[in-house]
């Protein structure tokens, strides 16, 4: 594990225990909504969520889905093991997305929520997760990411350092050009602005 990985892990751990109360507002807000949204595009049975963090989205699969869950902070991993005791359709496990242990072509969708804001090298863990998602399987994920808009995307690079610092979050990730970056081609990605140009719903076919 690199330097950098050791780092952001680290900072999700220190952060794990306050978590879901730093998030509240937004949870309320809208964050909810949103979730739903994009557990309603999933396809198939057998589903891979990618940084489940403290398993916010793991009670809203419905219980014939059978759910791996990914994160690489056990901090954050031991929280989302408390929400879900005894549902048997979910199983977590301790992995980094940049470098997962699943065989090619194992999943029919893979599922991220405001991962790729964090994974240290994004486009690492967007290629794993190409390989692991089945040929023609879905890759659905709810992200938010830098501002197109001059001056709101200036302000995001300016404000960076202050979620990267404290929890492990980058603002101004470019995740659309990062997902191109990991070989998924423009005619497979299909994106929806949630809110202005920073939060998208992105559905991906994965044509290999
Ligand atoms: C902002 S939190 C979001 C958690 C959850 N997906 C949600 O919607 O509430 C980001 C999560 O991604 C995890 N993460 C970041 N990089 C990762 C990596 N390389 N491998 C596995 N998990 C990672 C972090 O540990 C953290 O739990």
């Amino acid at each position: 594990m690199s330097n950098e990985t050791k780092k952001i892990k680290n900072r999700y751990n220190r952060i794990s225990k306050i978590y879901d109360v730093l998030e509240g507002p937004m949870e309320a807000m809208t964050m909810s909504t949103w979730r739903e949204k994009l557990i309603t595009s999933i396809e198939g049975d057998q589903v891979l969520e990618v940084g489940v963090g403290t398993g916010k989205n793991l009670l809203l699969y419905p219980e014939k889905l059978e759910i791996t869950g990914i994160d690489f902070s056990e901090k954050m991993l031991e929280k989302a093991i408390q929400k879900t005791k005894g549902k048997e359709n979910i199983t977590l496990i301790e992995m980094d997305a940049q470098n997962m242990s699943f065989a090619d072509n194992t999943f029919d969708t893979v599922v991220t929520s405001c991962v790729f804001c964090s994974v240290p090298d994004p486009v690492k863990g967007l290629k794993e997760i190409r390989r692991v998602c089945k040929p023609n399987g879905k890759i659905v994920m709810l992200e938010h990411m830098r501002s197109h808009h001059t001056i709101i995307g200036k302000f995001m690079d300016m404000a960076n350092f202050f979620p990267l610092y404290t929890w492990g979050a980058n603002i101004n990730r470019e995740t659309i050009s990062n997902i191109l970056k990991a070989g998924f081609k423009e005619e497979e990605i299909e994106t929806q602005d949630l809110w202005s140009d920073i939060v998208k719903l992105i559905e991906i076919r994965n044509k290999k």
